[in-house]
Order: structure tokens, then C-alpha cells, then sequence
């Protein structure tokens, strides 16, 4: 059968395809509508010496100006239930699908259990990437098998969820420098939904809200629901306030310096890890560096979440760069903490 050609873009404009609204342009744009596409990428020699990034969402990202090479953007859009058994529906996303229409999708169904990661900006394709987590849910726990092309070879290649070696905002794919890299293009994810549900209330604020909604034995799409008037409230939309949502990963500290921490700091929130060690609230670290609501030219810290780095117009990659770093600096001198930003930084200085 004929495939369509494959769709590239020379000197294309990125400033609409990364959520902080970073002005950049990369030399090639190629979009990957199907499995074939990225075979076709793979069977171009030419396009093969590029060095190359493959871009998702970008709602995870800081852009520097130009990309001096092939940024691969997957669109493809399937969704699907590919297997049932006694106890999971086994739900498929295509890489392109926005993340938050996908997990709509999967509760319009009847399936449940991913409504904990509502809202959650980017794409299904890039939600393994960094195991996205939001309200006591990662993604890795729903997740049943990652499928991708290696773009060196043009092979299929299913990693599951062993695989994937998931750790808090991390996988085999940041581990390995794969998607920077972008050696594997991944082209549909399998999620494991089990039919045993109940709701995942692990956080205090989640439960405030759905008890002064009145819900006492809510369903998935109250949860749905009330995670998202949550999220609403606190995070700014990317529509009118560019942003990348959490800017700095929570620090993982151990035990010894979290009670010295605590003991100094009474009101510090800590959480205790299954390994001994400790996470500590960065945005709260952030708020007492002074931090919350302050600007560094045309950047700062978000005035309702310390953690959350906003563009309020006209930013560049290393405005963000230095607001990063000034607020790094300071957390390290006051707390004597390193903070770790979550955004991929791609060709800034
Ligand atoms: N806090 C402050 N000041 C602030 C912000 C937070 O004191 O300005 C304190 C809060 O009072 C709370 C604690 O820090 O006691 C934690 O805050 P919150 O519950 O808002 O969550 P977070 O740790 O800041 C993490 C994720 C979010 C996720 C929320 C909810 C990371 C880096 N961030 O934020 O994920 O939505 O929990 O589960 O793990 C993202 O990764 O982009 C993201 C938004």
C-alpha cells in the first residue's frame, strides 16, 4: 500500500509548540502522523545524520533559539482498547494524543483510573518519558507497555513497564540520554486499568475538596473533577501565563539532613520515601528563599505556586536560564539544598 510522504518543514517556528512560548526555530521539521513515518526517518540516511530531538507536547521543555537539526513531532492519534481479562482493561493511546483528552477519553468509557493525572499538560507519548505524577498517582503504576520505533534501525522495539526503569520524574529514557537522543520514537502507550476501582484520595487537599463538594463515595469523574478545579486553581494556564509547570523537581534528601532540616525549619513539608530517604516541598524551599511571586526580568516564580516558572512576555531561553539558576543559588545558600530543574533544557548556553 502507498504511504504518504513524509511531512517536513524547513526553518520551522517553535514558539507555539513549547508551553513557556519561547521564540525558536529548528533547521527541519518533521511530523510523524503514523509507525511508518518514523520508518521512513529511519530508512533517509540524510535525515539519520541529523542530530535530533523529538518534541511532544513541549510542556516540558526550555528552547534556546535555534536547533541546528531534526526535530521529529509525533501527532499520531489512536485510542483504543487492545485487551480485556478478568481483572484490567487494557487501554492504547497514540503518541500524538493530548494527554488530558486521553484520560477524558478512557473515563467516558468506563474505564477508570487514570483520573488522578487529569490536566497534567503534554502528550501520551511523552507521559512515560518522565513518568508524569500528580495526587498520589504516577504513571508508571498504570502503566502495561511502551511502544516505539528505534530510529536507528527502523525495528519496533516494546519496552514494558520493567523496562522502562521508572523512578520518581524519571525513566530509562532520560536515564539512558535516549530521548535526547531520540534514538526511540515512541508510538503508542499501553495502559493497565484495573477493574477493581476505588478512588485514590492520598492527599489531604484532594479530600478537603471533594468533602466540601458533598461527595462522599465519589466516582472517577468526581475525582476528575475536583483534581481539576485543583489544578485550576493553583497552576497557571499556558494559554494566557506560558509556563512549564513544575520548574524544579522536589529534592530527595537523606534522612540525616531531613531532620536537620526539620528540626531548624518546623513547618517544612517532608515526605518520607519507601527507600529511607526524604522529599522535600521545593516550592515551599522556593517560597522561603523569597522567592514566590518575584520577577527576574521578564521571568519569575509563579505567585500562587513558588514552584512554577512563568514567562510574563517576551522571554528568552536564558532568562529562564538565569531565574533558574539565582533561585538555585539561593536554596543552596539558605538550606543548604541543590535543586534539580524537571524541564529538558535543548541548545541553551
Ligand atoms: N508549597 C509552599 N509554597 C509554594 C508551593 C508549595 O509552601 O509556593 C508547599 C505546599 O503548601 C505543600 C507542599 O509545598 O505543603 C507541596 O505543594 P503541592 O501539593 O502544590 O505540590 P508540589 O510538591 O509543589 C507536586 C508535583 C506537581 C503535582 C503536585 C500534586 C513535582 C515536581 N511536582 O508539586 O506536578 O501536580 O505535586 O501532586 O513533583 C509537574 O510536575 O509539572 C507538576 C505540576
Amino acid at each position: 500500500m502507498p504511504t504518504m510522504p513524509l511531512e517536513l518543514v524547513p526553518d520551522a517556528d517553535l514558539r507555539q509548540r513549547n508551553t513557556l512560548a519561547l521564540p525558536a526555530r529548528a533547521r527541519l521539521l518533521a511530523t510523524v502522523r503514523s509507525a511508518d513515518d518514523a520508518r521512513a526517518i529511519a530508512a533517509n540516511p540524510a535525515l539519520c545524520r541529523e542530530p535530533r530531538f523529538i518534541l511532544g507536547g513541549g510542556s516540558n521543555l526550555v528552547l534556546g533559539a535555534c536547533f541546528d537539526g531534526l526535530v521529529i513531532a509525533p501527532t499520531i492519534a489512536a485510542r483504543r482498547l487492545v485487551g480485556e481479562d478478568a481483572d484490567a482493561w487494557y487501554v492504547s493511546g497514540g503518541a500524538g494524543e493530548p494527554w488530558h483528552d486521553f484520560v477524558q477519553w478512557t473515563l467516558a468509557q468506563g474505564w477508570p483510573g487514570l483520573e488522578n493525572l487529569s490536566l497534567i499538560p503534554g502528550t501520551v507519548g511523552a507521559a512515560p518519558i518522565q513518568n508524569i505524577g500528580a495526587y498520589g498517582l504516577e504513571v508508571a503504576e498504570r502503566l502495561a507497555c511502551v511502544d516505539a520505533i528505534d530510529l536507528d534501525t527502523g525495528e519496533a522495539r516494546r519496552f514494558t513497564a520493567a523496562d522502562c526503569r521508572f523512578g520518581y520524574r524519571d525513566s530509562i529514557f532520560k536515564q539512558e540520554g535516549w530521548h535526547l537522543d531520540g534514538r526511540f520514537l515512541i508510538t503508542e502507550v499501553t495502559f493497565r486499568l484495573p477493574k477493581q476501582w476505588a478512588p485514590l484520595i492520598r492527599y489531604a487537599e484532594v479530600e478537603r475538596e471533594l468533602a466540601a463538594a458533598g461527595l462522599a463515595a465519589p466516582s472517577a469523574a468526581d475525582v476528575a473533577q475536583t483534581i481539576a478545579t485543583i489544578r485550576r486553581r493553583k497552576l497557571p494556564d499556558p494559554a494566557s501565563t506560558p509556563n512549564a509547570g513544575s520548574f524544579f523537581q522536589n529534592p530527595v534528601v537523606d534522612a540525616t539532613q531531613a531532620a536537620q532540616l526539620q528540626a531548624a525549619h518546623p513547618t517544612l513539608p517532608c515526605y518520607p520515601q519507601a527507600n529511607g530517604q526524604v522529599k522535600l516541598a521545593a516550592g515551599w524551599l522556593i517560597e522561603q528563599a523569597g522567592w514566590k511571586g518575584r520577577r527576574l526580568g521578564p521571568v519569575g516564580m509563579y505567585e500562587k505556586q513558588a514552584l512554577v516558572l512563568v514567562n510574563h512576555g517576551g522571554a528568552i531561553a536564558a532568562d529562564v536560564a538565569a531565574l533558574a539558576k539565582a533561585v538555585e543559588v539561593d536554596v543552596q545558600q539558605q538550606f543548604g539544598v541543590s535543586l534539580l530543574p524537571e524541564p529538558i533544557y535543548l541548545g541553551v548556553a
